[in-house]
């Protein structure tokens, strides 16, 4: 009943109008989790974010700052989002600083404009290198309001006394940069970034048990089935999701023919929206779980550096990562990282930090192994059309 009622007020209070700027799953819906992940400290607003209910959460953080609140990584502001942050308002004062950390999260910069106009006294700072495609716009023809928004680093950076600053990147990636700067929240002991690091679980976030459609769409194996639902149903369809959130085309997934799609779909109880009458492009083949051991963690979220960021970002950019992770893990007192994905809070110690570096060190990074084999060949392409660089620190370096 609990979970009625609260999808009854989600429903009233989750409409984004401006989702046709960005035109993402769940489009104009969208509903929100909050949690606190360090009392009085830090808290987090997940919503979902995909293609085709590939969605995986994305979220917006805030943390306790002298005198009020900041955001860092804004999400759509909806009517409940607003509402719960006004109660954080109430008890620890006003938005004072929104912070966009990332050069080139499309993701993370389209909900900026919005919840800049929902706080109308709160400073906007935004990671140097802003970029847009395909055109590069100047910041005010995109809604950021030109006296009150401020550069990272150029103009100095918010709330220094309690906040450290960490610039990973920039590095050239053709279109564009990519640079995110990471925030050390020293009360809390941790450590914000955007899309840097992750940790996946193998349980599905709590945002699909306002509406599991994605995952039980997504654990069928033919459009003729209908979306049944389980605990164990959620957890394969969630899987699943991972896979293609992380390697966009998974080495044991393969898309069947026009025909065959065709074939399968539009049957009985199936002919409605949410099913997509029955149209279901995909064809897991035997073994796909298998792929799953490198990304998610049985028991605690798998620390790790998002596929897509090794595979598509950083390939020939090994020595940039390595020294970020050089710089934060000497921070004083670091305990938890929170990313702007997946799950959070993660434990991150100097201890996990100097772990994942040898990890990487000693990895095949870049090299491609039979599961990321698409973007692999997706990077291999782009680098021989020269839309990415070989050298990608080079022009940042001369
Ligand atoms: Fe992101």
């Amino acid at each position: 009943m609990a979970l009625e009622l609260q999808q009854k007020y989600l429903k009233d209070n989750n409409n984004w109008f401006w989702w046709p700027l960005f035109p993402l799953y769940p489009y104009g819906s969208r509903n929100t989790i909050f949690s606190v992940l360090v009392p009085d400290f830090v808290w987090s607003f997940e919503q979902l974010q995909g293609l085709y209910y590939v969605a995986v959460p994305i979220r917006m953080t805030v943390v306790k700052v002298p005198k009020g609140l900041m955001i860092v990584n804004p999400l759509p502001p909806t009517k409940d989002l607003l509402d719960q942050l006004r109660i954080l308002e109430q008890e620890y004062g006003p938005v004072r600083s929104i912070v966009l950390p990332t050069a080139s999260g499309l993701e993370h910069k389209i909900s900026m404009p919005a919840m800049a106009r929902s706080f109308s006294k709160a400073t906007l700072w935004v990671c140097p290198g802003q970029w847009s495609f395909p055109f590069t716009l100047p910041l005010s023809w995109l809604g950021f309001p030109s006296g009150r928004t401020r550069t990272l680093f150029a103009d100095g950076v918010p709330h220094k006394n309690i906040c450290q600053w960490i610039s990973l990147g920039p590095i050239d990636i053709g279109l564009g940069r990519f640079q995110e700067i990471a925030c050390f929240h020293k009360p809390s002991h941790s450590l914000l970034v955007t899309d840097a690091l992750i940790g996946i679980d193998s349980q599905p976030p709590k945002l699909f048990d306002l509406d599991p459609t994605p995952l039980l769409f997504h654990a069928r194996d033919l459009g003729t089935q209908a979306l049944d639902d389980s605990p164990e149903i959620r957890k394969k369809g969630w899987a699943r999701l991972v896979l293609f959130a992380s390697l966009l085309k998974p080495s044991l997934l393969k898309i069947p023919s026009i025909k065959t799609v065709f074939k399968n779909a539009f049957k009985p109880g199936l002919l409605n929206l949410r099913s997509h009458f029955g149209l279901y492009p995909f064809e897991w083949q035997k073994g796909w779980e298998s792929t799953c051991d490198e990304i998610i963690g049985r028991k605690k979220p798998l620390l790790q550096v998002a596929p897509v960021i090794e595979r598509l970002v950083f390939p020939r950019a090994k020595k940039e990562f390595l020294r970020w992770l050089d710089d934060i893990k000497d921070l004083d007192g670091m305990k938890l990282l929170v990313p702007a994905h997946f799950s959070a809070p993660i434990t991150f110690t100097k201890r996990e930090c100097v772990a994942l570096r040898q990890k990487i060190n000693f990895s095949r990074w870049g090299i491609l192994s039979e599961d990321s084999s698409f973007l692999g060949s997706l990077d291999s392409s782009l680098l021989k059309i020269g839309v990415v660089p070989k050298d990608p620190l080079k022009k940042f370096r001369d």
